[in-house]
């Protein structure tokens, strides 16, 4: 037996394995995976690239200067992108996440946006923030609702040495703070955290961002992908992270706002607003995941940690009806028994997985 790393959340909610009720309908998202749960949430990746290197997500000597991205003929035009989108709709999504790479640097993706946003979900981004500055108006003019930017720290020096790409804070605070003008409300700010990098600055985050109506989510630094030397020492625990925060800032656990958050609430006492965790190492949240990858070349994971998609850009490109591609997602869904992160050892942190720019945050 591979020796566990980490406690991990009892499984007892679960259904077992088969149990499915095969023979319901899934107009309407009235189908289930193996364990029990529904399709919800669609996460579609837009491009492999991002201008950044952050050394948790796509380390420099590996994603390098002869790193071979995806060809532009492979990944899926807005048409295509679109047209999917719709049918996952019909099947009962109720939320759309842009992501990548970063999905800024694809061009135009206000155009994608635009064509999104009729459908009426809950419409969202996740970026570094780099060109959001630029963006923030046409993205929400375009129907985008609300906004997530990644931010690791406030301080230069740590997040330079984070982002790799020698970005300072201060372009992404512009970023944020034309996101806000805009409109984009929540916003988000996500910070991974790593020992010893930048743990330190968990407090000043929560500070600054405090009473500005932003709610500051702290993530475990996971071992996504195969390249990011992932270590359980690296991981400061979120019930350590609500610790510091509440020293200075008392806490109050809040409900989650739906079914399935990733991120735990919590409530500054004062009023002054709200910060989020998201523990996927400490306390997987696998038992409530009702989410879908597409990746930027139309391949569907069911798993953040998957090792293989399904294709569904071939079926796209082959002139299949909206049923044959409903057809295809309600099987992969059906088949589906993902829960990666209530199984995590130190050995599975090993296996190669696919890399979290390739399929989306
Ligand atoms: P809201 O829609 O605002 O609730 O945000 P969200 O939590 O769905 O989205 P976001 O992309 O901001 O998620 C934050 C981070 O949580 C991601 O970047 C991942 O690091 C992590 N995360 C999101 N979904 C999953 C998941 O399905 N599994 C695991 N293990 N981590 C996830
Ligand atoms: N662990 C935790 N979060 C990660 N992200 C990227 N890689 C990791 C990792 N290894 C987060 C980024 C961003 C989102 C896209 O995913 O910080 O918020
Ligand atoms: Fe780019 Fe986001 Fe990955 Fe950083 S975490 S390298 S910004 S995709
Ligand atoms: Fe969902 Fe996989 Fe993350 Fe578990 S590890 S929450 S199954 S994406």
């Amino acid at each position: 037996m591979p020796e566990k790393v980490i406690p991990i959340r009892p499984a007892s909610g679960f259904r077992q394995s088969g149990t499915a009720p095969l023979r319901e309908p899934y107009a309407g998202g009235k189908f289930v995976d193996t364990l029990g749960r529904p399709l919800r949430d669609l996460r579609i990746s837009v491009t492999d690239r991002c201008n950044f290197r952050c050394v948790y997500c796509m380390p420099r000597d590996v994603f390098d200067e002869n790193y071979e991205f995806l060809p532009q003929a492979s990944l899926l035009s807005f048409e295509e992108i679109a047209r999917v989108a719709k049918v996952f709709v019909s099947l009962g999504v109720e939320k759309i996440r842009l992501t990548g790479g970063e999905p800024l640097v694809r061009r135009d993706l206000e155009r994608l946006v635009g064509m999104l946003s009729p459908l009426g979900v809950d419409l969202t981004l996740t970026t570094n923030g780099s060109l959001l500055a630029k963006k923030a108006r046409a993205l929400k003019l375009a129907g985008l609702k609300r906004i997530t930017v990644s931010l690791d720290s406030l301080e230069d020096a740590t997040f330079k040495a984070m982002n790799d790409a020698d970005f300072p804070v201060a372009k992404v605070l512009e970023g944020i703070d034309a996101a806000a003008e805009a409109g984009l409300s929540p916003l988000k700010v996500n910070m991974v955290v790593k020992r010893g990098v930048n743990d330190d600055q968990v407090v000043d985050m929560a500070r600054h961002f405090r009473g500005t109506g932003h709610i500051v989510r702290f993530i475990e630094f996971m071992d996504v992908g195969s390249t990011n030397g992932w270590r359980m020492d690296d991981v400061i625990p979120s019930a350590e992270i609500v610790r510091r925060i509440s020293a200075e800032f008392p806490l109050a656990q809040a409900d989650p706002d739906y079914r399935g958050e990733v991120a735990e609430r919590w409530k500054y006492a004062d009023g002054k607003g709200e910060i989020g965790v998201i523990s996927s190492v400490t306390q997987a949240f696998c038992s409530d995941c009702n989410r879908l990858r597409l990746s930027t070349e139309g391949s569907m994971y069911t798993c953040l940690f998957g090792q293989q998609g399904h294709d569904l850009r071939t079926l796209l490109r082959s002139g299949a009806s909206d049923e044959s591609l409903r057809d295809e997602i309600v099987a992969v869904w059906r088949a589906r028994g993902d829960r990666y992160s209530e199984l995590r050892t130190a050995e599975t942190a090993r296996v190669s997985k696919v890399e979290m720019s390739y399929i989306g945050g």
